[in-house]
């Protein structure tokens, strides 16, 4: 190659280069692209694909090598000049005006006090230094004082720039200058992101927050790279420069200049009503914003101000965080649909604008029944709030009546069933509606699921969606069908392959020895969970005894009353659920029967209520729930007079203080694990 053609390549690479700083510049500092992604991919495809022909001509600050970091052994520290501190938190409306009343009074003023209202995103904070313009180094909070040095991790993402602008006529860049912000993921790249994690068996980050925690503190950068990560700037610690800064709000323009990426939704508010009304335009924004939020930030925007107000040792006195409720987000019903169940219930199910609650994205809330609907008046179109406390399934808290524009429309029940188009009917001592039809295709498929769920017949890889595929292409029909399934019928199904069609046939054939309890769960029998499953396994000890108990054999078993024995003498004595036992037997379906209780074992557990409360650390909540249930005890959620025994893990709640107060017996894990492994 001519040095001439060498030449003219390089000039065309640092084109290249200032283009895609200029467009990063656009999209993340000033949200406002000027070139469309495929445009702005072509620009990094050409720029890479030279720097690949000529890899004499890669510099250590090109675009593309953002994600060519050698991985890390482990962080250094990171010293923060200014310290990084937290911010105080205000819980409602009283508490921000009392902060309001404290900066008044010791600033000595009655007059209206001038704040900025932000947002506080929910990430992780860091600080960038830069030094006359290049980014030299950044680190994470850590204790306030020293973090972690993340600054080749932070050069890999986006919209950092590596190098601050200035316009001809600006004043000097900063001799040197810290700046603070928070590296968050947005909602939907959350979402993709633990998509792909779930496809590759990795567990799935709990909520954004703590992807972007993940993704950041990685030692290997080219990982980092890979995450869609983000950055909002707030703040300044250390700033040396010729340029004086006076008011909080001017700050954030010149880090907007400087092409640092700042939140566009800060707003300048005389007097602390206007900064009240802020959040208060937030409760309702918040569903919309394509990131997550947990409240805004109000600060003093005089920096002579600020300083005069100085800092308690781990919070500003100049600024607050005013915190939304943790666990309820408001949401918009789209429309109320309906759900046909394995038992042929028709549960009605509000489709909500999609929000984030507690990190999982609920696009669906069960609305129960009719009676529920009513009694909360959810209407199509209204505004809601959604809660989920723990584990439990999302729910409609309560309609936000005030919000009612007259457009909401009320639900009705279907009179026909989605599925089948069979008749929909309440019986008058029941609160559901029902699908009258044996043979809905909804209730087989529900069937089928739950006989190859987890705690029933632990069939891997035959989840909702297959079945409804093999369903629809008429595959199966029946229960016993799926011992009848066949490869070649498998491997040729449009994205199943041989290797699938071969993994699900394997977990077919495993799941024919099965516990008697694990069985008698998967028939989906009415009122039969896990918990009356292993009751009656173990008290009947064989599946021929459980077939024929007449109802008082069964009600001389403890924690079986008159409604589950009917059910369970109803479901045997119905030739066509006879037939479908006899067929699985006869399909090789071996179920075996219970280990007879040790004396050690029977002691105790039989009969006995049993609360878990907090984090078990061995074992989760659940397997220990299985394992006293299968010793015959019952587990329940909430602390009474009947309760036996608490086991209480790590962070137990105030169910451990109501067990002391009744005097019930209490157990640390440690005990517990003795006890039920003697
Ligand atoms: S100002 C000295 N502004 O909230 C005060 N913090 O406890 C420094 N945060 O993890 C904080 N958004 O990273 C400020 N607009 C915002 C913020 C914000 C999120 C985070 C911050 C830190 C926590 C403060």
């Amino acid at each position: 190659m001519s040095t001439m053609d060498e030449e003219s390549v390089s000039l065309k690479i640092a084109e290249l280069r200032r283009l895609i700083d200029y467009h990063n510049y656009r999209y993340y500092a000033l949200d406002d692209p000027e070139l469309s992604d495929a445009d702005y991919d072509r620009l990094f495809r050409q720029l890479a694909d030279l720097e690949k022909e000529y890899p004499q001509l890669v510099t250590v600050d090109s675009p593309t090598r953002r994600v060519g970091f050698a991985p890390l052994e482990k962080f250094s520290p990171f010293h923060h000049e200014v310290p990084l501190l937290s911010l105080e938190n205000a819980m409602n409306i009283q508490e921000t005006l009392e902060f309001d009343r404290r900066v008044r009074k010791l600033l000595a003023t009655e007059s209206e006090i001038e704040y900025v209202a932000e947002l506080k995103m929910d990430g992780l904070a860091v600080e960038l230094v830069y030094e006359n313009g290049v980014l030299t180094g950044a680190g994470t909070r850590g204790d306030g004082s020293t973090g972690e040095d993340v600054s080749t991790n932070v050069k890999t993402i986006r919209p950092v720039p590596w190098r601050l602008f200035s316009a001809p006529g600006d004043p000097p860049l900063p001799v040197r200058l810290a700046v603070r912000g928070e590296v968050f993921i947005e909602k939907k790249d959350f979402e993709k992101l633990n998509e792909q994690r779930s496809v590759r068996g990795e567990p799935p980050f709990a909520n954004p927050r703590n992807a972007a925690a993940g993704s950041l503190r990685q030692l290997d950068p080219a990982v980092t790279a890979a995450r869609p990560l983000r950055v909002f700037f707030y703040g300044i610690g250390t700033y040396e420069s010729q340029e004086e800064l006076t008011t909080h709000h001017a700050t954030l323009e010149r880090l907007k200049g400087w092409g640092l990426p700042v939140n566009p939704q800060s707003r300048l508010c005389l007097g602390i009503g206007a900064a009240v009304s802020y959040f208060e335009e937030l409760v309702e924004k918040r569903e919309y914003l394509p990131y997550e939020i947990d409240g805004v930030v109000i600060k003093v925007n005089d920096l002579a101000a600020q300083r005069r107000l100085g800092e308690k040792s781990r919070s500003p006195r100049w600024a607050v965080a005013l915190k939304f409720s943790p666990h309820e987000v408001q949401t918009h019903v789209l429309d109320i649909g309906v759900n046909v169940g394995r038992t042929g219930i028709i549960t009605p199910v509000a489709f909500l604008n999609p929000v984030l609650v507690g990190g999982v994205t609920v696009k669906r809330a069960t609305l129960h029944n009719i009676d529920e609907i009513g009694r909360k008046d959810i209407r199509v179109g209204d505004a809601v709030l959604v809660h989920r406390a723990g584990d439990v399934i999302p729910e409609v808290a309560e309609v936000i009546a005030s919000k009612r524009t007259g457009k909401e429309t009320v639900f009705t029940m279907p009179r026909q069933c989605p599925s089948c188009g069979a008749e929909v009917v309440r019986l008058p001592e029941e609160a559901f509606h029902r699908c009258v039809n044996r043979n809905c295709p909804a209730q087989i498929k529900g069937s089928i699921v739950h006989f190859a769920s987890r705690d029933a017949m632990d069939i891997n890889g035959l989840g909702d969606k297959i079945v409804s595929r093999f369903i629809d292409e008429k595959i199966i029909e029946t229960v016993p069908d799926l011992y009848r399934l066949r490869l070649e019928e498998l491997e040729h199904l449009p994205g199943f392959g041989e290797k699938s069609a071969r993994n699900l046939l394997q977990s077919i054939e495993a799941s024919k020895r099965i516990t008697l309890s694990r069985f008698l769960y998967a028939l989906g029998v009415s009122h039969v969970g896990t918990f009356v499953a292993d009751l009656l396994a173990n008290a009947c000890g064989s599946l021929e005894k459980v077939r024929c108990a007449p109802m008082e054999e069964l009600l001389k078993i403890r924690g079986i009353g008159e409604k589950v024995a009917g059910a369970i003498t109803a479901y045997f004595s119905n030739p066509q659920n006879a037939r479908l036992v006899d067929e699985l037997l006869a399909l090789g379906l071996q179920i075996e029967d219970p280990q007879p209780l040790s004396t050690a074992q029977s002691g105790f557990w039989p009969g006995k209520t049993v609360v878990f409360t907090g984090a078990l650390s061995s074992m989760s909540r659940q397997e220990a729930g299985r394992e006293v249930s299968s010793k015959g005890a019952r587990v329940t959620e909430s602390v009474s007079g009947k309760t036996d025994l608490v086991v209480a893990g790590a962070d137990p709640g105030s169910k451990l203080d109501k067990a002391r107060k009744l005097g019930i017996k209490v157990m640390d894990e440690e005990e517990f694990i003795r006890f039920i492994k003697p």
